[in-house]
């Protein structure tokens, strides 16, 4: 709660949030919303609302005729001031801080008059997402939406007090720039000045950070703005915010530990939480296990490979897939036709794309029944049971085809069945390190590999000699920071050595040419004393989001896209004028001569 102090300004002594009994008989002047208006009896009541609270204001027959005057024409969202003496009410609200005072009006002033909003201003709207977003100063007047804005500046506060205290400096980097190989599409700016050419709009100022650490600053951070054009989701959007840091003369373990503090210090000082030291899982692994590179440990339900018990039994389907597996849901046994039929339905959708589902019911008796029990006998499938550990009672849920298309689709089954046995609990915290990420991946289209993190990411030592026999099995010092199944943040060790860094861009398919125009500042860098460095960059929106419990990072934006990445309240982004068009020789002349 703010004290009076600091917000006692011209217009108000005391905020809707402040005053209690103990200010009873004090003259208080409060400015801001009004909520709700009530007449009963002769009295009038009003509520007045700020970000800090609400309070009731009173008028009775000893008003003065101008504010009863005055009174008639309040509307919901009027700003008002009101000036007055705090007394005791006689029928208390025990539901809110102020609820056992109101304020016995002397004097009222309307500062702003307002429109009847188009969607109630309380905590359940009943407005729809649309209508909130195109009003959206409207919708930040309401308590939840504030509050997750609050808790973003807390959780800024304290992300730079930590990072302050351990000697980082926080350092702007421009905004136009050049493309950053980041993976996605930039946003691009035309320059006035130089007819034909472009900025791009920073995707992350890697480049940057790098730079700052040959420049000898040891230590950088930045709550920066980054900006990517790709399809938006619930956890995307075009322009995010990262907390991006950079440090010199570290290992990875020197990284992962300042930020694992970081992130320690965080849930503790803004949630109240403790969470234990942070596992490290090998990507190797998290896909083994839990078919994602970002797994939900908040529970366990392991994918298992069936491979060696499935095939060979006369079930074509299985015979012929280059994997077999699945997951053992506990107690699920007892699920019915229409429950299966769901989830194989569920499985099917495009999204996911598996062919179909095998299930086995661990029934109580020790009995197994399957949906291939033509193909399985009941021998047959209590080698499947015992693969997974499972117990009378739990339910083998099970796909088959390309071995990582279905890691990925059981891997998301496995949250789907984990969201309707209710394991998913928003208030627990499980957050690992995933290390050892493949330093290339490999892309069909282009027919080449790309940087899986980006072109900076040194190989691991121990791995470097496969670069040339086999690329895509070099592991990378790449690190991603996963919390509930969600990557908050990611980085690597940097290649700090111009030669290996010319290597690793021939890799990547560019030719010497392309890589000097794109990155001979940074190789040139190297070349004048480069430290070894490493860094990390958390998606700030993303983290906020999982600290408010909500399931869109649209929710913890002030002012954020849609999903076709338009601002509906500015109505961006828009045509521009023709004259302007031509002043950035951007002028299509679309007649034919
Ligand atoms: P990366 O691309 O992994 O790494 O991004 C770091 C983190 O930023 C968040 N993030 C996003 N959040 C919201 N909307 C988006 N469109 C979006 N894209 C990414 C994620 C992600 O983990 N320069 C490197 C970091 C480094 O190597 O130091 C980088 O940007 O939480």
């Amino acid at each position: 709660m703010q004290t009076k102090k600091q917000i006692d300004t011209m217009y108000r002594t005391h905020t809707c949030g402040e005053l209690r009994l103990e200010h009873q008989g004090n003259e208080t002047t409060l400015a801001g919303w009004v909520q709700r208006k009530r007449e009963l009896g002769g009295m009038t009541f009003v509520d007045l609302r700020d970000r800090y609270g609400i309070t009731q204001l009173v008028f009775d027959e000893n008003s003065s005729s101008e504010d009863i005057e005055m009174l008639k024409a309040l509307g919901r969202e009027f700003v008002i001031q009101a000036k007055g003496t705090v007394r005791e009410r006689s029928s208390k609200n025990k539901n809110i801080p102020t609820g056992e005072i109101e304020i016995d009006v002397k004097k009222l002033k309307v500062l702003s008059p307002a429109d009847v909003p188009p969607f109630t201003i309380e905590d359940e709207s009943d407005g729809g997402d649309d209508i909130r977003m195109k009003y959206r100063y409207l919708d930040l007047r309401r308590n939840p939406v504030r509050e997750n804005m609050v808790l973003r500046s807390k959780m800024a506060h304290a992300v730079r007090s930590y990072l302050n205290e351990k000697e980082f400096i926080e350092t702007e980097t421009p905004v136009l720039i050049k493309s950053t190989p980041e993976g996605a599409r930039d946003f691009v700016v035309p320059s006035r000045m130089n007819a034909g050419e472009f900025y791009a709009l920073p995707q992350s100022p890697q480049v940057f950070k790098q730079l700052l650490m040959v420049a000898g600053f040891d230590r950088y951070y930045q709550i920066v703005k980054c900006f990517r054009d790709e399809d938006l989701r619930a956890d995307r959007q075009p322009e995010f915010t990262q907390i991006d840091c950079e440090m010199a003369f570290v290992e990875q373990n020197d990284v992962l530990d300042t930020f694992e503090g970081l992130t320690k210090y965080l849930f503790k000082t803004v949630k109240g939480v403790e969470v234990e030291d942070f596992p490290h899982m090998p990507y190797s692994e998290a896909m083994a296990n839990y078919g994602s590179d970002k797994p939900d440990t908040r529970f366990e339900m392991l994918i298992k490979d069936l491979n060696s018990v499935t095939k060979g039994k006369g079930f074509k389907v299985f015979d012929d897939a280059e994997f077999v597996g699945g997951i053992c849901a506990e107690g699920c046994a007892e699920y019915s036709r229409k429950q299966l039929d769901e989830l194989t339905n569920w499985v099917k959708r495009p999204q996911i794309e598996a062919k179909g589902l095998v299930y086995v019911k661990c029934n109580e008796d020790g009995s197994f029944k399957s949906s291939v029990d033509k193909f399985y006998s009941a021998e047959d499938l209590k080698e499947w049971v015992e693969v997974f550990g499972a117990k009378a009672g739990d339910l083998l849920l099970v796909l088959s085809g390309e071995k990582s298309h279905m890691l990925n689709a059981i891997g998301e089954l496995r949250l789907e069945m984990g969201n309707r046995l209710g394991l998913r609990d928003k208030n627990t915290f499980k957050p690992l390190w995933v290390v050892d990420f493949p330093l290339l991946e490999w892309d069909e289209e282009s027919k080449r590999f790309h940087a899986m993190h980006h072109p900076f990411t040194s190989p691991k030592s121990e791995d470097i000699d496969l670069i040339k026999t086999k690329p895509g099995e070099v592991r990378a010092n790449a690190y991603d920071l996963v919390i509930n199944g969600v990557e908050i943040g990611g980085g690597s060790v940097r290649i700090f050595d111009s030669e290996l860094q010319a290597k690793m861009f021939d890799l990547l398919g560019f030719t010497k040419e392309e890589a000097e125009a794109q990155f001979g500042f940074l190789m040139s860098a190297f070349k004048y004393g480069a430290p070894p460095h490493a860094g990390i960059a958390f998606g700030f929106d993303r983290l906020v989001s999982l600290f408010a419990g909500l399931d869109t990072i649209r929710d913890v934006i002030a002012f954020p896209k849609n999903n076709s990445g338009r601002d509906v309240m500015i109505d961006s982004p828009s045509p521009v004028a023709e004259a302007q068009l031509e002043e950035l020789n951007l002028k299509l002349d679309m007649k034919e001569e």
